[in-house]
């Protein structure tokens, strides 16, 4: 992790630049909800069409889905969510307010370190219960707390405007049920054969209580999963799932531009994985609080489909085309979160160049909301405005760009180093004799000046290269 990046200067820089605001803040907020602002939501969408393309277009064993966010209730019934999505809370005896026990625990922790390593993601509920007693762990009011219970953290609503009897349906605590749902369907449309994989990006919801690490973990996010199925007694899960979290590191680290040194693996303790899963691996990335998950991979067995076979009534197997044998498919799940994924490039890309004394995102130019920024150098000169209008308009159509004229130069070089774009283009008074502009790079702040007709390509030989 660089030096100097705290979560409070990403959560300045999102806000102030336009990457994240704070949800309904005319009306004082709301807990754990964020808007994504202009160029968030530019940054949000370079992260979803990287991974759609380089997991699912660029692969012959991928395809897409978008299922509902309401669902028929039954599957979550089926899935176990509605029995088993839980996370640990203790109450405030006195302000009857709720806090997360193991998050409790976490940062009691951080404040008194012990000589045993506790790692409290791998512990389970009695054993948070447990050490909150031995610490005498109290609310963050300094009041006394209940031993930890069981919360469902499923999103309910109802469908509907007559009252009486309510129709619960909830709001999905996963996309990938979308995909179980659907698998016959799918299967019998496509005629694709296993091993075949489905990806989805979506919102999903979670009444989660969280507590203050900004974009992190939030009630309402986006998912990228996917439920990659195949024949048990023909592909070694072992393998496929290696394979897999191969593809993952190889993501995150060539096409997200993270620094490997900044990633780990981590393996889930039989108490901690989900209900669903045999084996579970975390790829975690050092964000200023610590080491988090960002992407999970999980072995789901042929639980999920079997489950909604039994619920269903309906056959949900997959007949071998060669040998005319009926089973249900195992699967292997990688799901991502892209607010992580983005919370994760902001904090890497951030740098604080002090003998410059600018702050930089380096994003990688696939990545960066805008690819090149374009400038007048005065902008009361009308003869430089047209020309650079001119050099906006056949840059915008192919490549994401911006406009300033605001200012000075040096300040609206500063401004794009903190928005990430690679390349500023100035028009000055010799562009109107020569036709060649000032071509200034973000990182190495180089400035070449080149000839408008070769403009073009060149930006685009340096944004692939970057
Ligand atoms: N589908 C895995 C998860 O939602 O965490």
């Amino acid at each position: 992790m660089r030096a100097n990046v705290t979560l409070e200067k990403i959560t300045a820089l999102a806000k102030r630049r336009g990457f994240i605001y704070p949800t309904s803040e005319i009306y004082g907020g709301l807990g754990s909800s964020y808007d994504y602002g202009p160029l968030g939501s530019e940054l949000l969408r370079n992260i979803r069409d990287l991974w759609w393309r380089e997991l699912i277009h660029k692969r012959t064993d991928m395809i897409g889905l978008d299922s509902q966010i309401l669902l028929h209730p039954q599957t979550w019934v089926a899935s176990g969510h509605v029995d088993e999505f839980n996370d640990p809370l203790v109450e405030d005896k006195v302000t009857h307010r709720r806090y997360r026990a193991d998050f409790l625990l976490e940062d009691w922790l951080k404040k008194h370190p012990q000589p045993e390593q506790l790692s409290v993601e791998e512990l389970d509920i009695d054993r948070i219960g447990e050490l909150l007693v031995k610490f005498d762990i109290k609310s963050p009011e300094g009041n006394p707390i209940t031993e930890p219970k069981k919360f469902n953290i499923m999103f309910e609503t109802a469908i509907g405007t007559v009252t009486g009897e309510k129709n619960t349906l909830y709001l999905r605590g996963e996309t990938a049920q979308g995909i179980f749902t659907n698998f016959k369907q799918v299967l019998d449309s496509t005629r694709l054969q296993l091993p075949f994989g489905i990806g989805q990006i979506g919102k999903s919801f979670r009444n989660e209580i969280t507590t203050g690490q900004f974009i992190f973990r939030t009630l309402e996010f986006e998912q990228a999963e996917i439920e990659y199925f195949f024949d048990p007694e023909k592909t070694d899960w072992r393998t496929l799932f290696n394979n897999w979290q191969q593809t993952m590191w190889d993501f995150v680290v060539d096409h997200l531009g993270i620094s490997h040194e900044n990633l780990r693996w981590r393996r889930h303790t039989d108490k901690e994985r989900s209900h669903y899963s045999q084996e579970t691996y975390d790829l975690d990335y050092i964000f200023p609080f610590g080491f988090k998950e960002l992407w999970g991979i999980a072995y789901r067995t042929d639980y999920d489909l079997k489950r909604h076979i039994q619920f269903s009534g309906r056959s949900l197997e997959y007949t071998d085309p060669r040998t005319g044998r009926n089973f249900i498919p195992h699967v292997i799940e990688p799901a991502a979160g892209i607010n992580r994924f983005l919370l994760m490039v902001l904090c890497d890309a951030y740098r604080e160049d002090s003998e410059n004394q600018r702050t930089v995102l380096s994003l990688k130019p696939t990545l960066a909301p805008y690819k090149v920024a374009v400038f007048p150098l005065l902008k009361n000169r009308l003869e430089l405005v047209e020309k650079a209008h001119s050099v906006f308009d056949a840059l915008a159509g192919v490549l994401p760009s911006t406009w300033d004229e605001r200012g000075n130069i040096g300040k609206r070089y500063y401004y794009q180093d903190e928005i990430g774009t690679p390349f500023c283009v100035t028009i000055d008074f010799q562009t109107l004799d020569d036709d060649s502009v000032t071509v200034r790079e973000r990182d190495s702040m180089q400035q070449v000046r080149i000839g408008i007709g070769q403009l073009l390509s060149y930006l685009q030989q340096h944004l692939a290269n970057g």
